[in-house]
Protein backbone atom coordinates (compact mmCIF):
# COMPACT_ATOMS: atom_id res chain seq x y z
CA UNK A 1 0.00 0.00 0.00
CA UNK A 2 1.44 3.54 -0.79
CA UNK A 3 2.06 6.01 2.47
CA UNK A 4 -1.12 6.84 3.47
CA UNK A 5 -1.65 9.57 6.27
CA UNK A 6 -5.27 9.50 8.17
CA UNK A 7 -6.64 12.99 9.36
CA UNK A 8 -9.59 13.18 11.50
CA UNK A 9 -11.48 15.52 13.63
CA UNK A 10 -14.36 18.11 14.02
CA UNK A 11 -14.96 20.65 12.13
CA UNK A 12 -13.20 23.79 12.14
CA UNK A 13 -9.65 22.33 13.66
CA UNK A 14 -7.72 23.45 10.84
CA UNK A 15 -8.34 19.93 8.82
CA UNK A 16 -8.34 21.16 5.38
CA UNK A 17 -5.65 24.31 5.62
CA UNK A 18 -2.82 22.04 7.69
CA UNK A 19 -3.40 18.94 5.19
CA UNK A 20 -2.63 20.76 2.49
CA UNK A 21 0.30 21.97 3.77
CA UNK A 22 1.64 18.90 5.05
CA UNK A 23 0.84 17.12 1.85
CA UNK A 24 2.66 19.69 -0.11
CA UNK A 25 5.58 19.19 2.26
CA UNK A 26 5.82 15.54 2.42
CA UNK A 27 5.16 15.46 -1.60
CA UNK A 28 1.69 13.83 -1.70
CA UNK A 29 -1.35 14.63 -2.56
CA UNK A 30 -4.28 16.04 -0.03
CA UNK A 31 -7.82 14.61 -0.46
CA UNK A 32 -10.31 16.43 1.11
CA UNK A 33 -13.14 13.75 1.64
CA UNK A 34 -15.42 16.19 3.28
CA UNK A 35 -15.56 17.92 -0.04
CA UNK A 36 -16.74 14.42 -1.53
CA UNK A 37 -19.79 14.40 1.20
CA UNK A 38 -20.16 18.30 0.78
CA UNK A 39 -20.92 17.04 -3.27
CA UNK A 40 -23.56 14.79 -2.53
CA UNK A 41 -24.85 17.16 0.05
CA UNK A 42 -25.22 19.87 -2.73
CA UNK A 43 -26.79 17.59 -5.07
CA UNK A 44 -29.53 16.33 -2.65
CA UNK A 45 -30.33 19.99 -1.87
CA UNK A 46 -30.50 21.10 -5.68
CA UNK A 47 -32.70 17.67 -6.44
CA UNK A 48 -35.06 18.51 -3.42
CA UNK A 49 -34.22 15.29 -2.15
CA UNK A 50 -35.88 15.26 2.21
CA UNK A 51 -32.78 14.81 4.26
CA UNK A 52 -34.87 12.09 6.14
CA UNK A 53 -35.66 10.01 2.78
CA UNK A 54 -32.19 7.60 3.38
CA UNK A 55 -33.12 5.04 0.34
CA UNK A 56 -33.46 8.15 -1.76
CA UNK A 57 -30.47 9.87 -0.28
CA UNK A 58 -28.62 6.28 -1.29
CA UNK A 59 -29.92 6.01 -4.54
CA UNK A 60 -29.02 9.80 -5.07
CA UNK A 61 -25.42 9.21 -4.20
CA UNK A 62 -25.18 5.84 -6.01
CA UNK A 63 -26.55 7.29 -9.41
CA UNK A 64 -23.66 10.75 -9.05
CA UNK A 65 -20.52 10.72 -10.58
CA UNK A 66 -18.17 12.22 -7.59
CA UNK A 67 -14.88 13.05 -8.82
CA UNK A 68 -11.74 14.89 -7.60
CA UNK A 69 -8.56 16.31 -9.17
CA UNK A 70 -6.02 17.26 -6.63
CA UNK A 71 -3.78 20.39 -7.79
CA UNK A 72 -0.75 22.27 -6.52
CA UNK A 73 -3.81 24.77 -5.99
CA UNK A 74 -5.96 22.87 -4.27
CA UNK A 75 -8.51 20.14 -5.01
CA UNK A 76 -11.83 20.15 -7.34
CA UNK A 77 -14.70 18.75 -6.43
CA UNK A 78 -16.95 17.37 -9.49
CA UNK A 79 -20.35 16.03 -9.91
CA UNK A 80 -20.85 14.52 -12.94
CA UNK A 81 -18.42 16.49 -14.78
CA UNK A 82 -19.38 19.74 -13.24
CA UNK A 83 -17.06 21.72 -11.14
CA UNK A 84 -18.82 21.97 -7.89
CA UNK A 85 -15.61 23.53 -5.49
CA UNK A 86 -16.72 27.22 -5.17
CA UNK A 87 -20.79 25.68 -4.24
CA UNK A 88 -20.21 23.47 -1.43
CA UNK A 89 -18.93 25.70 1.22
CA UNK A 90 -22.26 27.96 2.22
CA UNK A 91 -23.63 26.98 5.08
CA UNK A 92 -26.44 26.07 3.92
CA UNK A 93 -24.72 23.08 2.08
CA UNK A 94 -22.88 22.51 5.66
CA UNK A 95 -25.45 21.73 7.58
CA UNK A 96 -27.13 19.19 5.01
CA UNK A 97 -24.27 17.65 4.28
CA UNK A 98 -24.17 16.68 7.86
CA UNK A 99 -27.27 15.20 7.72
CA UNK A 100 -26.64 13.44 4.59
CA UNK A 101 -23.20 12.03 6.16
CA UNK A 102 -25.35 9.82 8.28
CA UNK A 103 -26.90 7.69 5.54
CA UNK A 104 -25.37 4.28 5.59
CA UNK A 105 -25.69 3.57 2.03
CA UNK A 106 -23.79 7.26 1.34
CA UNK A 107 -21.23 6.60 3.01
CA UNK A 108 -20.83 3.02 1.97
CA UNK A 109 -20.19 4.56 -1.55
CA UNK A 110 -18.06 6.93 -0.16
CA UNK A 111 -15.46 4.78 1.58
CA UNK A 112 -15.38 2.83 -1.38
CA UNK A 113 -14.50 5.40 -3.78
CA UNK A 114 -12.15 6.68 -1.05
CA UNK A 115 -10.12 3.28 -0.29
CA UNK A 116 -10.26 3.15 -4.25
CA UNK A 117 -8.40 6.12 -4.38
CA UNK A 118 -5.99 5.62 -1.46
CA UNK A 119 -4.89 2.13 -3.28
CA UNK A 120 -3.24 4.18 -6.07
CA UNK A 121 -1.50 7.07 -4.90
CA UNK A 122 0.62 8.19 -1.79
CA UNK A 123 -1.85 10.51 -0.03
CA UNK A 124 -3.09 12.11 3.43
CA UNK A 125 -6.87 11.68 3.48
CA UNK A 126 -8.55 14.24 5.74
CA UNK A 127 -12.44 13.29 7.25
CA UNK A 128 -14.17 12.19 10.40
CA UNK A 129 -13.44 8.23 9.82
CA UNK A 130 -10.34 7.89 8.19
CA UNK A 131 -8.55 6.23 10.61
CA UNK A 132 -11.88 4.47 12.13
CA UNK A 133 -13.23 2.90 8.80
CA UNK A 134 -11.70 4.01 5.57
CA UNK A 135 -7.89 3.12 6.13
CA UNK A 136 -7.67 0.99 9.48
CA UNK A 137 -4.16 0.10 8.31
CA UNK A 138 -3.28 3.31 7.64
CA UNK A 139 0.64 3.77 9.07
CA UNK A 140 0.09 7.16 10.56
CA UNK A 141 -3.15 8.49 11.93
CA UNK A 142 -3.50 11.85 13.01
CA UNK A 143 -6.56 12.90 15.24
CA UNK A 144 -6.43 17.02 15.23
CA UNK A 145 -8.48 18.54 17.70
CA UNK A 146 -9.31 22.41 19.66
CA UNK A 147 -11.81 23.43 21.47
CA UNK A 148 -15.00 24.38 20.16
CA UNK A 149 -14.57 28.45 20.60
CA UNK A 150 -11.38 27.96 19.29
CA UNK A 151 -12.53 26.41 16.20
CA UNK A 152 -15.72 28.80 15.80
CA UNK A 153 -13.69 31.78 16.45
CA UNK A 154 -11.42 30.81 13.19
CA UNK A 155 -14.42 29.60 11.84
CA UNK A 156 -15.95 33.17 11.92
CA UNK A 157 -12.89 34.74 10.90
CA UNK A 158 -13.34 32.78 7.89
CA UNK A 159 -16.30 33.78 6.82
CA UNK A 160 -15.93 37.42 8.00
CA UNK A 161 -12.16 37.67 5.64
CA UNK A 162 -14.81 36.53 2.64
CA UNK A 163 -16.97 39.23 3.13
CA UNK A 164 -19.69 37.29 4.89
CA UNK A 165 -22.46 38.35 7.10
CA UNK A 166 -21.69 36.48 10.38
CA UNK A 167 -22.59 36.23 14.18
CA UNK A 168 -20.23 34.54 16.44
CA UNK A 169 -22.97 32.89 18.19
CA UNK A 170 -24.71 31.62 15.71
CA UNK A 171 -21.21 30.06 14.05
CA UNK A 172 -20.52 28.57 17.82
CA UNK A 173 -24.21 27.23 17.68
CA UNK A 174 -23.96 25.75 14.27
CA UNK A 175 -20.06 24.06 14.91
CA UNK A 176 -21.59 22.16 18.28
CA UNK A 177 -24.79 20.99 16.33
CA UNK A 178 -22.27 19.83 13.76
CA UNK A 179 -20.08 18.46 16.28
CA UNK A 180 -23.48 16.40 17.64
CA UNK A 181 -24.04 14.94 14.46
CA UNK A 182 -20.76 13.94 13.71
CA UNK A 183 -20.56 12.39 16.93
CA UNK A 184 -23.33 10.86 17.24
CA UNK A 185 -24.62 9.58 14.23
CA UNK A 186 -24.75 5.34 14.15
CA UNK A 187 -22.63 4.74 11.80
CA UNK A 188 -18.97 5.42 11.72
CA UNK A 189 -19.45 8.55 14.41
CA UNK A 190 -16.25 11.01 14.51
CA UNK A 191 -13.79 9.24 17.12
CA UNK A 192 -10.28 9.61 17.74
CA UNK A 193 -8.81 5.69 16.28
CA UNK A 194 -7.41 3.91 19.30
CA UNK A 195 -3.77 4.27 17.79
CA UNK A 196 -4.27 7.67 16.49
CA UNK A 197 -2.14 10.26 17.51
CA UNK A 198 -4.05 12.99 19.12
CA UNK A 199 -2.94 16.83 18.55
CA UNK A 200 -4.78 19.49 20.02
CA UNK A 201 -4.12 22.53 17.92
CA UNK A 202 -5.50 25.07 20.92
CA UNK A 203 -3.43 28.02 21.24
CA UNK A 204 -0.77 26.61 18.64
CA UNK A 205 -0.06 28.47 15.58
CA UNK A 206 -0.44 27.14 12.21
CA UNK A 207 2.96 26.54 11.64
CA UNK A 208 3.58 24.99 14.70
CA UNK A 209 0.79 22.31 14.08
CA UNK A 210 2.00 21.41 11.12
CA UNK A 211 5.68 20.80 13.03
CA UNK A 212 3.84 18.73 15.00
CA UNK A 213 2.46 16.92 12.65
CA UNK A 214 5.23 16.46 10.43
CA UNK A 215 7.38 15.12 13.38
CA UNK A 216 4.41 12.64 13.88
CA UNK A 217 4.86 11.37 10.77
CA UNK A 218 8.60 10.91 11.21
CA UNK A 219 8.23 8.91 13.64
CA UNK A 220 5.87 7.17 13.11
CA UNK A 221 7.44 5.68 9.55
CA UNK A 222 10.64 5.86 10.87
CA UNK A 223 9.60 3.12 13.23
CA UNK A 224 7.83 0.68 10.05
O1 LIG B 1 -14.75 18.36 6.69
P1 LIG B 1 -16.03 19.03 6.22
O2 LIG B 1 -16.58 20.05 7.18
O3 LIG B 1 -15.90 19.58 4.84
O4 LIG B 1 -17.11 17.84 6.17
C1 LIG B 1 -18.43 18.07 5.78
C2 LIG B 1 -19.34 17.03 6.45
O5 LIG B 1 -19.08 15.75 5.91
C3 LIG B 1 -19.21 16.92 7.95
O6 LIG B 1 -20.41 17.28 8.60
C4 LIG B 1 -18.94 15.47 8.24
C5 LIG B 1 -19.01 14.77 6.93
N1 LIG B 1 -17.84 13.92 6.71
C6 LIG B 1 -17.92 12.61 7.10
O7 LIG B 1 -18.94 12.21 7.65
N2 LIG B 1 -16.89 11.76 6.86
C7 LIG B 1 -15.77 12.20 6.26
N3 LIG B 1 -14.77 11.34 6.03
C8 LIG B 1 -15.66 13.56 5.89
C9 LIG B 1 -16.71 14.41 6.14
Amino acid sequence: MPLTIAMDGPVGAGKSTIADVVARRLGILHLDTGAMYRAVGLSALRRGVRMDDEAALTALCEALRVTVACTPEGQHTFVDGEDVTGLIRTEEVSMATSTVSKVPGVRAAMVRLQRQLAAETPMLLDGRDIGTRVLPDAPVKIYLTADARERARRRYEQLREKGAEADFEQVLADLRRRDEQDMNRAVDPLRPAEDAVIVDTTGLTFEESVEKILSVVKERTEHE
